[in-house]
C-alpha cells in the first residue's frame, strides 16, 4: 500500500508510555512498554541522532550517507529525570522527551527557547504487504516558520506550504514543480525566531515531506519503509546548520584539479573526431577560454560503455592527447546499462561473476537503454564496485581520458511505465540484502562512487574529476553534479539558479546546469542570459541535446559571441576566488552558493527572496530572466556594496532598480573585501601566472578575504603545500590599512600583487608597506589607483592627503 499522506490512513500505531531508559558514553535508550526504543545519540553538542525500532530491538545499523569522516565521539550529556520527562543537556540543547509518550522538545540551551518538537512525533503503521513498517514523524510548525533545502526541487527556494518526494527520477524537460526529479536529498533546514536548525532524515526508501500543506502548523516527513532515523542540526546559523550536515554527509574527498572549474563544452554528441577538433579549434581561434570537451555516448561502439566507435574515433589516444596539447581535457559519458552482447567483454565478466542485478525470482533485471537490451551492474556490492573502477584502467591510464560524466544511473529504463527497475529487483547493499525498494536512490549514488574509485586510482597523482546525474545524500562526497534535461525557456534560467543555490545549501556545491537548455535551442539572447549567470555556478558547462541546433558560443551571432565571451573570461579572471571558495567548501563545508537567507537570515526580507545569492563570500549575484530587459529590480542585502562594474556604491537592506542591459548582469561587491583576479587564460596553466590583482573595495571598518593556492592538481595541498592568505582589511575617514597574514609552505611563481583600489574616499598622500615609506613613484601609483606591491608584505597602509 503506497501511503500518500501521513495522517489519512487509519492504521497509525504510537508509542505508549516510557518504562526504562539505559546511557551509554553518547547515546540514550529510552524504552516504551509497546516495545518502542528511542535509541538518541549525541554526535556533537548540536548535532543529535534520533532512531526509533517498534520491536524492541535494532537492525544492523547501516548508512550510505554518513561519512566515517564525521566528528563524532560527545561525552559531555547529561540526563535528568523530572517529574513528566527526562531532561537531556548538551553544551547547546536541552531536549525533552515526554515520559508518557516518548514526544521529543528540542531547546536552545542558552536561552531556553523552543527550536522544534513533536507535534505526533514519531508513529507507524505496518506494511503487510512487504513486512516492517511506513514510518513517520510529525512536528510542530510556526506561522513565520520557513524551510529549505531538498536537494534539486525546481520551486521556489522557501518550500514552505508544499509537499515533496524523494525518489530519483530520470526527468527529462522536467519544469517548474516537477516532483520528484534527479536526486534525493532528504534533508532541509527550518528557520524560525531568527533560529535555524536542520534535519535530516537518512531514509533510502520513497519518502515524502509536508511543510505545513496537508495541516497548517505541521510539518511531517515519513518513508514507504526503513527506520525513523533522523538527525537533528542546531545551527543558530543556517550557514552552520549546513556546513554540519555537509560535515556528517561529508565534504569532497579532495579539492577539483583548477581546469575542472573553468569552462566546458558539451553537446549530444560531438562526432567524429574532425568534429570535435572543429569545434576545440574554434574556441582557440575565436579566443574563447574552454577547458574541457564533452564524448556523449557516441563515442562508444553500439553504446557499449568502455568502447570506443573506430570508424568515428580511429586512434583515441592520439587524439585525446592532441586536445591535451591544445589545453582540452577530454570527459566521456558512462552509462549504467551493459548491452546484452555475448562477445562483448564487460558484459561476459560481469556475468561471469554474477555482478548483474536480479530479479526476485532469479531472472536479470532486463531493461531497455541507448544499446537495447541491457543488464545493469549491481553497485550496492562492493566487489561490483571494484570490478567496475578497474574498467576505467584503459581510458584514464592508458587514452588519458581526464573525466567521467556518469549518466542515466537513477536507473533510467525505456519504455517501461515507471522509467526504473520494478521494486522487486534485488540488491547487495552491502550484506543488507533488500529490494530495489530500498537501493533505488542509492543506486546512482554507487554507480558514481565506483567511477569515482576508478577515476581517483588511474588518474593518480593527479586529482579524478566525475559528473553524476543521479544522487543521494552524501554523493558530494565522490563526484560534481550537473541537473538534468532542461529546455531552453526563461522558466528554465530560473529554475537553474534555483537549483544550484538549492544544491548548495543541501551540501552539494559543485553544481550546474545545461547552460542554454538542453532540449530545444535558445535565442541568443537566452543564451547569453544563461552564460551570465552559469559563470557564477561552480560547475559550468554548455550541454544540448543538439537536434534543435547548434549551441557553441559562436553559433548565434557575433554580439553574442563577444558577450559570453567577455563572461567567459571573468570566470577564468576570478578563478583563485572560486578556488577559494571551493577550498573553504572541502575544509569546512560552507556552501559555495550562498542564498540570501543563508547570509543575512536576520533580516525576514531574505527569507522568499529566490533571484539573489551571494558567490563565495562577498560577490552578490542576480541574474536577469526575462527578455529584453535593460535591468531589474532586486533585493540587496543589508551592508555597503559596490557595483561591480560602475564601482558605485549603494546601501543594501532594500529593494532596488539595477540597470543591467544585455552586456552586463547585476554584480556587486561587498565594500572592504579583497577580490583576487588571474590574467585571462585560454585554459588553465595556458600562461604562467606572473601577478595577481587584488581588487580591494574600499570600507569605513573592517572586512576579512581569504586566498587558497596550491599546485591547482595532485595532493601536495594535504600534505602542508598550499597557501593561505588572510587580508584584513581596515578603512577609516582617510586611511586604509591592509594586514597580511600567510600560512602553508606553497609558494607559488608569482612574486607580486597589482593591487586596485575601488571606492577610496581620500587622494593618496602617503604609502607605508611594513612600516617604511614607500615613494609613491616606487610603488607606480597610477592615476588609476593600481599599485603593484611584493606579494609577501605583511602591512600596507594608505594615508589620505
Ligand atoms: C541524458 C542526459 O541527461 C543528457 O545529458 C545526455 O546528453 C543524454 N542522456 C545522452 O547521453
Amino acid at each position: 500500500m503506497i501511503v500518500n499522506t501521513e495522517l489519512e490512513q487509519k492504521g497509525n500505531l504510537f508509542p505508549s508510555k516510557i518504562i526504562a531508559y539505559k546511557k551509554e558514553v553518547d547515546t540514550l535508550y529510552f524504552s516504551t512498554d509497546n516495545d518502542v526504543v528511542l535509541e538518541m545519540t549525541i554526535l556533537r553538542d548540536s548535532v543529535i541522532r534520533f532512531r526509533y525500532t517498534t520491536t524492541g530491538t535494532f537492525d544492523k545499523d547501516f548508512s550510505y550517507a554518513i561519512t566515517k569522516y564525521a566528528s563524532t565521539g560527545y561525552n559531555l550529556l547529561e540526563i535528568e529525570e523530572e517529574a513528566e520527562s527526562y531532561k537531556v543537556t548538551t553544551s547547546k540543547l536541552i531536549c525533552h522527551i515526554k515520559k508518557d509518550n516518548l514526544k521529543v522538545y528540542i531547546f536552545d540551551a542558552k536561552d531556553h527557547k523552543l527550536i522544534n518538537e513533536d507535534e505526533l512525533g514519531f508513529h507507524w503503521e505496518e506494511s503487510y504487504e512487504y513486512g516492517g513498517n511506513i514510518v513517520k514523524m510529525s512536528k510542530t510548525s510556526h506561522d513565520g516558520e520557513s524551510f529549505f533545502g531538498l536537494g534539486d526541487k525546481p520551486v521556489e527556494l522557501n518550500l514552505k506550504g508544499k509537499r515533496f518526494e524523494n525518489w530519483v527520477t530520470d526527468s527529462y524537460a522536467y519544469g517548474k514543480g516537477t516532483d520528484p526529479i534527479y536526486k534525493a536529498i532528504p534533508f532541509f533546514t527550518g528557520l524560525h525566531n531568527k533560529k535555524a536548525y536542520g534535519i535530516f532524515f537518512d531514509n533510502t526508501f520513497r519518502s515524502y515531506f509536508d511543510f505545513s500543506q496537508e495541516r497548517r502548523n505541521v510539518t511531517s516527513f515519513w518513508a514507504q519503509g526503513g527506520e525513523m532515523n533522523y538527525y537533528f542540526i542546531y545551527g543558530p546559523k543556517m550557514e552552520d546548520v549546513v556546513a554540519n550536515y555537509t560535515d556528517l554527509t561529508g565534504k569532497p574527498h579532495q579539492l577539483p584539479p583548477l581546469w575542472a572549474l573553468g569552462f566546458h563544452q558539451c553537446k549530444w554528441s560531438y562526432y567524429p573526431e574532425s568534429k570535435v577538433k572543429e569545434i576545440t579549434s574554434k574556441f582557440r581561434e575565436l579566443k574563447i577560454p574552454c577547458d574541457a570537451i564533452y564524448l556523449d555516448i557516441d563515442y562508444m561502439d553500439g553504446f557499449r560503455c568502455f568502447t570506443w566507435d573506430k570508424t568515428h574515433f580511429p586512434d583515441p589516444k592520439r587524439m585525446v592527447k592532441e586536445l591535451l596539447d591544445d589545453g582540452f581535457k577530454t570527459v566521456v559519458i558512462i552509462d549504467p546499462g551493459i548491452k546484452i552482447d555475448k562477445d562483448y567483454s564487460v558484459f561476459r565478466e560481469a556475468l561471469e561473476n554474477d555482478y548483474f542485478c536480479k530479479r526476485a525470482d532469479g531472472p536479470y533485471m532486463k531493461g531497455k537503454v541507448w544499446p537495447g537490451e541491457c543488464y545493469f551492474p549491481d553497485f550496492t556490492h562492493k566487489k561490483v564496485r571494484d570490478w567496475w573502477s578497474d574498467l576505467y584502467r584503459e581510458l584514464i591510464e592508458d587514452i588519458g581520458v581526464k573525466g567521467v560524466w556518469n549518466d542515466m544511473n537513477e536507473p533510467a529504463v525505456m519504455e517501461v511505465p515507471n522509467k526504473t527497475f520494478p521494486d522487486d529487483v534485488r540488491h547487495e547493499y552491502e550484506g543488507n540484502r533488500c529490494s530495489h525498494r530500498k537501493a533505488h536512490n542509492v543506486y546512482g549514488m554507487q554507480m558514481a562512487r565506483a567511477t569515482y574509485q576508478g577515476v581517483k586510482k588511474y588518474a593518480y597523482p593527479k586529482r579524478p574529476f566525475v559528473i553524476t546525474r543521479a544522487a543521494y545524500a552524501g554523493t558530494q562526497r565522490y563526484t560534481s553534479t550537473w541537473t538534468g534535461d532542461n529546455v531552453a525557456t526563461w522558466e528554465h534560467l530560473w529554475i537553474a539558479n534555483i537549483q544550484a543555490q538549492r544544491l548548495a545549501m543541501s551540501g552539494f556545491s559543485f553544481a550546474g546546469s545545461d547552460i542554454g537548455g538542453f532540449a530545444e535551442q535558445p535565442q541568443g539572447e537566452l543564451f547569453t542570459r544563461w552564460i551570465q549567470l552559469g559563470i557564477f555556478h561552480p560547475f559550468c558547462r554548455v550541454h544540448s541535446s543538439g537536434d534543435h541546433g547548434n549551441q557553441e558560443p559562436w553559433a548565434f551571432d557575433e554580439d553574442v559571441t563577444n558577450i559570453v565571451r567577455k563572461f567567459i573570461e571573468l570566470r577564468y579572471q576570478l578563478l583563485p576566488y572560486l578556488y577559494t571558495a571551493f577550498w573553504k567548501y572541502v575544509e569546512e563545508g560552507i556552501p559555495m552558493l550562498k542564498s540570501l537567507v543563508i547570509y543575512d537570515q536576520e533580516d525576514v526580507h531574505t527569507h522568499y527572496r529566490s533571484d539573489e545569492f551571494i558567490y563565495g563570500d562577498h560577490l552578490l549575484i542576480c541574474p536577469i530572466l526575462e527578455p529584453n530587459a535593460r535591468g531589474r529590480r532586486m533585493f540587496i542585502p543589508r551592508g555597503q556594496w559596490f557595483n561591480f562594474w560602475t564601482d558605485q556604491l549603494v546601501s543594501g537592506g532594500k529593494e532596488m532598480w539595477v540597470d543591467a542591459d544585455i552586456e552586463t548582469i547585476p554584480v556587486f561587491v561587498k565594500a572592504g573585501a579583497v577580490i583576487p583576479k588571474y590574467p585571462v587564460q585560454q585554459y588553465v596553466g595556458e600562461i604562467e601566472i606572473k601577478e595577481v590583482t587584488l581588487d580591494v573595495y574600499f570600507k569605513d571598518g573592517k572586512e576579512s578575504s581569504t586566498l587558497f593556492d596550491d599546485a591547482h592538481d595532485g595532493y601536495d595541498y594535504t600534505k602542508g603545500r598550499y597557501s593561505l592568505r588572510t587580508f584584513k582589511l581596515t578603512g577609516k575617514k582617510d586611511e586604509l590599512i591592509i594586514q597580511q597574514h600567510k600560512e602553508g609552505k606553497y609558494d607559488a611563481g608569482y612574486q607580486i600583487f597589482k593591487i586596485k583600489f575601488h571606492g577610496l574616499p581620500f587622494t593618496v598622500g602617503r604609502i607605508q608597506v611594513d612600516n617604511e615609506d614607500i615613494a609613491l613613484s616606487d610603488v607606480k601609483m597610477n592615476g588609476d589607483n593600481t599599485m603593484i606591491i611584493d606579494k609577501g608584505f605583511s602591512q600596507l597602509h594608505i594615508f589620505g592627503k
